[in-house]
C-alpha cells in the first residue's frame, strides 16, 4: 500500500483495540541474550575456520600513487596464497547509496590507511606477516591537503545546502540581543563493538557472503556493481550485528575484497578488520566548523536564525555532514541564512554516523539558544518555548504531531529545572562546580519502502522474514510484537527471521526508519491475514478477534490452529506517498543535564541526565528507552571525550584505538532518564510510530556544555569540553 496523505483510521482501529497488548510493552530484546553469551554468530565468526584469511597493505601517504606492489617477495613468505592488487579494492567506502565516487585512476592514494592491497595467507598470522613486510613503492604527492580549514583545500558549495531568507544582516543589526559565534566539533568514529568482517564464497557463478552491514538491500547492489555481475548473484547474510551506528550502512573494504579474494583462489576468504582499521578505513563522522547567528527581540521573539557550517570529505564524495538539518524547522525566526562549504581533504572517508547533521549540528545550535538566553536574561525553556513556530518556517507545511512544548516543560517539571540558579559560578559542592543545563532534540522522521513476508503456519505459528537487520536496536523483538498483537499470538510461537537478502526487502537499519518501516510491513501482511482467516471463519475481519491462539467472531470461538488447514502467506508492502512531503515529520524531545565541575582539576562528571521525547507510537518501552539511552551516551561523548586526533603532517588517525579514542564507560554514565510522552502520528505510517534511536543522540551533548557553562560561567564552542578547555 502507498501511504498517501493522512493514514486511513481503519489502521489504527486495529492497533488501537490491542487485545493482546504486546505492542509498546517492555519486552526484552531476543537476540540478547544469544548475543552477550556468544551464541550469535558475527560475521567474522561464520564459516568452517579452514578459510583463507586476508589483510589489508594500507597507504602511508596521504595522497599519491602505489608505484609498485612487490608480489613476487610476498608469494615467497610463509604461507600467504595471493596478493589482490584490484583497482575496485580501492573504491572509498559507500555510502549505503551507492554514491560513491568511481575511481579514476587504480593506484591513486586519497588518505593515509586506505587499502591497497590485500594479502591472503593460509592464517591471519601469515597473512599479518607479509602485509607488514611487503615492499610497496609509492610516488607521493606533494600536494596532500590534511586540514579542511588549510587555505589550500579545494571548496565545494552544494547548491541545496545553501539557503536565504529575508535579510539576517539587518535582523541582526536590530536585535535587542543576538549571538553571533562559532563552533567546532572533531571527527568521530562510530566505534561499533563489531568490527568490519566478511567470510565469502562462490558456488559457480553465484557468491555468498556474511557480512557485517546494516543495508543489505543497498549492499547487495553495491556488491554487484563493484564486482561487475549481477544483483541476482549476490546473497548477503547478516543475522546479527554488533552495532552499526553508520558506519556499516555501506560496504567496508572487506566486503569487496574478500569477494575478489575468494573468487581468485577459488576458496572462502575471511577477512576481519582490526580495530586500528575500522577508525582508518571505515568511515569517520566529519569534523565541521559551525556559525551560528541568533537574534531576538526584547520580547525574546526570535528574529534571526543562520547557520553556516565547513565540513571536509575526500574528493568526489558527495556525502557532506548536514548540521543544519534541525536548524531549518525546530525555531521560528523570518531571516534565515544557511551556508555550506564542504573542504576536500585528503582524510579517511567522511560518512553517516549516528544522526548525521543533528547529532553535531544541534551541538551548536543549542549551545547558541543557551547563550542567547543568558545574554537576553530569559530562561532557556521559556526561551524555546515561546519561539515554537506554528508551521515550518520556511516552507510553511504543518508539523504531522509535535509535542515539543511538552517535551520542554514535563522535562523541566520532572528535573526540578526550576531549582537551578540562572547566575553561573554559584553552586557550589565542596570543590565541584555544579551546574544545570537543557537542550533541544530533534529528528527529522523518515519512512522507507519495505517488504515483509508473514506465514501462518497451520499449526498456528507464525514465520516473519525480511532481508531487514537488527543491529542491536530490537527489530526482532519489534516484529514479532506486532505479529503477534495482530495476530493474537503469544511471542513464544513467533519466530523472525532476519539479515538474508533471500527474504523480502525491507528497509534496512538506517535513519532510524528501521522499525517504523519494516514494522509496518508486517502489520500490512498481517492485516491481509487477518481477513482470510476472517474468510476461513464466514466473517468479516472488523467482527475477528484473535487472542491467545483463538479466533472469535460474534458467539464463535475456535482454535486458530483449528481454523486453519494450511499455511497462509502474505506479504507486507510499505511505500512512502505523498504523505512524506505534505508535513513536516519529526520527533522532538528536551534533554535536561546535571554536571559537576571540579574547581581545581577542570574533569567534569555528569550528575544526572533526563530526555523527554514524543516520537509517535512507541513500539516496546524497552528497547526504545535503550536506543535514547545509547544516544544520550553518546551526547555524554561528544561532550566531554570523543575527539578523532589527526596528524598534522599526514591526516592520519593517531588515536585508532578504543584505548584513546575516549567514548563513555559505565563509570562515566550516571543514572539517564529517559521518558516518552504518549504520541500517535497519523501521517507518518499505518503503525503511527516515529523513528526514536537518533533523535536520543541530537542535542545531547549541547545539554552537558551548557550545564557546565551554569557551573563554571564557561562557554566551551570547541567541542569535546576536555579539562584543558575549564581551567
Ligand atoms: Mo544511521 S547514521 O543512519 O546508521
Amino acid at each position: 500500500m502507498t501511504a498517501h496523505l493522512k493514514m486511513d483510521t481503519t489502521h489504527d482501529a486495529v492497533l488501537d483495540d490491542m487485545v493482546q497488548g504486546v505492542i509498546g510493552t517492555e519486552t526484552v530484546r531476543s537476540d540478547g541474550p544469544l548475543k552477550v553469551t556468544g551464541q550469535a554468530p558475527y560475521a567474522g565468526e561464520t564459516g568452517e575456520g579452514t578459510e583463507a584469511v586476508g589483510v589489508f597493505v594500507r597507504a602511508t601517504i596521504a595522497k599519491g600513487r602505489v608505484a609498485s606492489v612487490n608480489k613476487a617477495d610476498a608469494m615467497k613468505m610463509a604461507g600467504v596464497l595471493a596478493v589482490i592488487t584490484d583497482a575496485r579494492l580501492l573504491r572509498n567506502p559507500a555510502q549505503g547509496t551507492a554514491n560513491t565516487a568511481p575511481i579514476q585512476d587504480p593506484s591513486e592514494v586519497a588518505y593515509f590507511g586506505q587499502p591497497i592491497a590485500l594479502v591472503v595467507a593460509e592464517t591471519f598470522e601469515q597473512a599479518r606477516h607479509a602485509a607488514q613486510n611487503i615492499p610497496i613503492a609509492y610516488e607521493a604527492a606533494t600536494d596532500a591537503v590534511t586540514d579542511p580549514l588549510d587555505g589550500a583545500a579545494r571548496i565545494d558549495r552544494p547548491d541545496g545546502k545553501q539557503m536565504e531568507q529575508g535579510d539576517i544582516e539587518t535582523a541582526m543589526a536590530e536585535a535587542a540581543f543576538s549571538v553571533d559565534a562559532t563552533y567546532t566539533t572533531p571527527s568521530q568514529n562510530s566505534a561499533a563493538m563489531e568490527p568490519h568482517a566478511t567470510v565469502a564464497s562462490w558456488d559457480d557463478e553465484h557468491l555468498t557472503v556474511h557480512s557485517a552491514l546494516q543495508m543489505l538491500k543497498y549492499n547487495r547492489n553495491e556488491l554487484a556493481d563493484a564486482l561487475g555481475i549481477s544483483p541476482d548473484k549476490v546473497r548477503i547474510l547478516a543475522p546479527y550485528v554488533g552495532g552499526g551506528f553508520g558506519s556499516k550502512l555501506g560496504l567496508s573494504p572487506d566486503v569487496v575484497a574478500a569477494a575478489l579474494a575468494a573468487k581468485a583462489l577459488d576458496r572462502p576468504v575471511r577477512v576481519v578488520l582490526t580495530r586500528a582499521q575500522v577508525f582508518e578505513a571505515t568511515m569517520r563522522r566529519s569534523s565541521t566548523l559551525q556559525r551560528v547567528r541568533l537574534a531576538v527581540d526584547d520580547q525574546g521573539d526570535l528574529t534571526a536564525m543562520g547557520h553556516d557550517a565547513i565540513v571536509s570529505n575526500l574528493p568526489g564524495e558527495t556525502f557532506s555532514e548536514a548540521v543544519a538539518l534541525a536548524t531549518h524547522f525546530l525555531y521560528a525566526g523570518k531571516n534565515r541564512a544557511y551556508a555550506h562549504s564542504i573542504a576536500r581533504v585528503n582524510r579517511t572517508c567522511a560518512g553517516s554516523m549516528r544522526a548525521p547533521g543533528e547529532a553535531v549540528g544541534m551541538l551548536a545550535l543549542e549551545n547558541a539558544m543557551d547563550e542567547l538566553a543568558h545574554k537576553a536574561g530569559i530562561d532557556p525553556v521559556a526561551l524555546r518555548l515561546r519561539n515554537i513556530p506554528d508551521v515550518h518556517p520556511e516552507n510553511g507545511k504543518e508539523y504531522s504531531s509535535r509535542r515539543f512544548a511538552d517535551c520542554l516543560t514535563q522535562g523541566a517539571a520532572r528535573f526540578g529545572w526550576d531549582k537551578r540558579n540562572p547566575i553561573p559560578g554559584k553552586t557550589r559542592d565542596g570543590e565541584w562546580l555544579i551546574g544545570l543545563g537543557m537542550a533541544s532534540a530533534a529528528r527529522g522522521n523518515i519512512l522507507k519502502e519495505s517488504k515483509a513476508r508473514v506465514i501462518l503456519h497451520a499449526d498456528a505459528t507464525v514465520t516473519v522474514e525480511t532481508d531487514m537487520t537488527d543491529i542491536g536496536t530490537g527489530t526482532y523483538t519489534i516484529l514479532a510484537q506486532i505479529a503477534g498483537e495482530m495476530l493474537g499470538l503469544p511471542l513464544d510461537r513467533i519466530a523472525v527471521k532476519l539479515g538474508d537478502t533471500d527474504f523480502p526487502t525491507g528497509a534496512g537499519s538506517g535513519g532510524s526508519w528501521g522499525a517504523s518501516s519494516v514494522g509496518s510491513a508486517v502489520f500490512l501482511a498481517c492485516q491481509k491475514l487477518r481477513s482470510e482467516i476472517a474468510d476461513l471463519l464466514n466473517t468479516d475481519s472488523v467482527e475477528l478477534t484473535l487472542k491467545d491462539g483463538v479466533a472469535t467472531t460474534g458467539n464463535v470461538q475456535k482454535q486458530l490452529s483449528e481454523a486453519l488447514h494450511a499455511d497462509l502467506t502474505a506479504i507486507g508492502h510499505i511505500e512512502p506517498g505523498d504523505a512524506s512531503d505534505a508535513v513536516k515529520h519529526a520527533g522532538f524531545g528536551a534533554h535536561f543535564a546535571e554536571v559537576a565541575v571540579n574547581s581545581v582539576t577542570g574533569e567534569t562528571r555528569v550528575r544526572r541526565m533526563l530526555g523527554v521525547f514524543s516520537a509517535g507510537r512507541i513500539l516496546n518501552a524497552q528497547t526504545a528507552r535503550s536506543q535514547c539511552h545509547g544516544g544520550m551516551i553518546f551526547g555524554v561523548g561528544a561532550a566531554l571525550t570523543e575527539e578523532l586526533v589527526h596528524d598534522a603532517r599526514d591526516g592520519h588517525i593517531v588515536n585508532h584505538n578504543l584505548a584513546e579514542y575516549h567514548v563513555p564507560v559505565n563509570l562515566d554514565i550516571p543514572q539517564l532518564d529517559v521518558v516518552f510522552l504518549e504520541e500517535r502520528d497519523a501521517w507518518a505510517n499505518p503503525i503511527q510510530s516515529k523513528g526514536v534511536g537518533e533523535l536520543g543522540i541530537s542535542g545531547a551533548g549541547a545539554a552537558i556544555t551548557n550545564a557546565i557553562f551554569n557551573a563554571t560561567g564557561i562557554r566551551v564552542r570547541d567541542y569535546p569540553a576536555t579539562l584543558d578547555k575549564l581551567l
